[in-house]
């Protein structure tokens, strides 16, 4: 029995107690579930007062600016661990020991290949398809390859598709770039790291030695980890929802990654480096500042604002110090960090921007990050999809080990036609305008 109740109190109706339920730590819940069999549903376009599940994973405070995954905060994690003891600390929920970790690492690194075939789908798309549209393809298609463990049912099975998961989405998200610009797809190496190894199979080729940047990969590594999860986001609440029918992970990922792609959630890097190259210098940021605040221009700052941060994104601080850092040690001068910084400078002093608790997001400066070392534009939501997995990956097993766990099924609010019935073509012909009687 719940400590406090909600009293909900309905004109002509007798009252519906609905309990409280209470999280270790964040705001309380009025758990509705009851109000359904009374005959009423909640209103809550965009879900932003309802929670759709019970969740252990990450916990967000969007006024104070605190992320924290399994109760570490997203700071100490991308300044102390690596993007692999992370995955580990999300799918398990403690830190590993030693050996944990290095038994994690090395199935991860023995499971990098794809099936051969997979090679052969690629040639399927034409050369200029953006990589997001590919990804979304070939990742829906891994079902087709790897059905050997496909029982949600079977926590075995559940882990092996979060492994083969993790391991191939930098060798397949190498391969759409290499696809994109013709070059040969290179395989995965065991002696390197992740995020060395994607970097090898994004950029080295046949034809000579590459060695791989360790500021890069260092670099590579902290956006991964910054972009690992993010709680009930729109794309962790689509691989929920298509994963709570049932469907198999590998589509589940897939869908996971289509909602990702928009421009107001993970489009919004390559969106927000397009907009700074667009902007171009210091002295048009005024007119675009403007433009975001006008109702009548569907202009936004992107890179600004968040449904659960009215604060400063603590990703985005990071990310921040992160940026400047591989700016100076590979000793490039980008003009887009001047406008990046310039223009998150007005905005932070702007009435409209202050008003409306808008800061600047993960997406601000990820971009000129990933420019730096050489990602092209339309491969950075590919990233995030690639860091984002192992997230979509822990809330779906996370799901399935859950006993209240049910297909979901949200309800609405029907404004539509009533009842009417329907007139043949030569009926409607004969009298277009549809009786009265019927449209009551
Ligand atoms: N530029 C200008 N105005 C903005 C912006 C922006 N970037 N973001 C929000 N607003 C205004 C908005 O017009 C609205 O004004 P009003 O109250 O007058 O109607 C008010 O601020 C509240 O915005 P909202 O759209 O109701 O808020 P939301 O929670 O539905 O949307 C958002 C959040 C992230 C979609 C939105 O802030 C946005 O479109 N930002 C730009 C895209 C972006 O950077 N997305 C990345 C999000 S972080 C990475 C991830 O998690 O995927």
């Amino acid at each position: 029995m719940a400590e406090k109740t909600a009293i909900l109190h309905i004109e002509g109706r007798e009252a519906i107690e609905l309990p409280i339920l209470n999280g270790s730590i964040g705001p309380d819940v009025v758990d509705v579930r009851a109000l359904g069999a009374n005959g009423y549903f909640t209103y809550d376009p965009g879900f932003v007062a309802t929670a759709a599940c019970e969740s252990a994973i990450t916990y967000i405070d969007g006024n104070q600016g605190i992320l924290l995954h399994r109760g570490y905060p997203i700071d100490q994690l991308a300044n102390n661990a690596d993007y692999l003891e992370v995955c580990y600390i999300l799918l398990y929920g403690e830190v590993p020991t030693r050996a944990q970790y290095e038994s994690f690492l090395e199935t991860v690194t023995r499971h990098t290949m794809v099936h051969e075939q997979i090679a052969s789908f690629f040639h399927g798309f034409r050369r200029d398809a953006h990589p997001m549209a590919i990804m979304c393809g070939v990742v829906g298609a891994l079902a087709a390859f790897y059905h050997d463990s496909l029982d949600i049912n079977a926590d075995e099975h559940r882990e092996i598709a979060a492994y083969r998961l993790l391991s191939k989405m930098p060798t397949l998200a190498a391969m759409c770039y290499k696809y994109s610009i013709g070059q040969p797809f290179i395989y995965p190496r065991n002696d390197l790291d992740y995020a060395e190894n994607f970097i090898h199979m994004m950029f080295s080729t046949p034809c000579e030695e590459y060695e791989v940047n360790p500021v890069i990969a260092r670099a590579m590594d902290k956006i991964f980890i910054l972009h690992a999860d993010h709680e009930q986001n729109a794309s962790t609440s689509t691989v929920r929802l298509a994963g709570s029918s049932g469907a198999n992970p590998f589509a589940c990922i897939a869908a996971g990654i289509a909602s990702l792609w928009g421009p107001a959630h993970g489009g919004a890097n390559e969106a927000c480096l397009r907009m700074l190259e667009e902007i171009g210098s210091v002295d048009n940021i005024p007119e675009y500042i403007e433009r975001a605040k006008d109702k009548d221009d569907p202009f936004r700052l992107m890179g600004f604002g968040h449904r659960v941060y009215k604060n400063y994104d603590p990703r985005a601080t990071v990310m921040r110090n992160a940026c400047h850092e591989v700016l100076k040690e590979l000793d490039i001068e980008d003009p887009l960090l001047d406008v990046a910084m310039e223009l998150e400078r007005i905005a932070l002093s702007d009435a409209y921007f202050i008003e409306k608790k808008l800061y600047p997001n993960v997406d601000f400066y990820s971009g000129i990050i990933l420019k730096a070392i050489g990602i092209p534009v339309s491969m950075f939501t590919v990233i995030f999809a690639m860091s984002r997995t192992i997230g979509w990956i822990a809330h779906w097993n996370e799901m399935h080990g859950d006993p209240d766990n049910r297909i979901g099924r949200p309800r609405q609010l029907y404004t539509g036609a009533k009842r009417r019935d329907f007139r043949s073509m030569e009926e409607r012909e004969l009298c277009p305008e549809e009786p009265e009687q019927i449209m009551a």
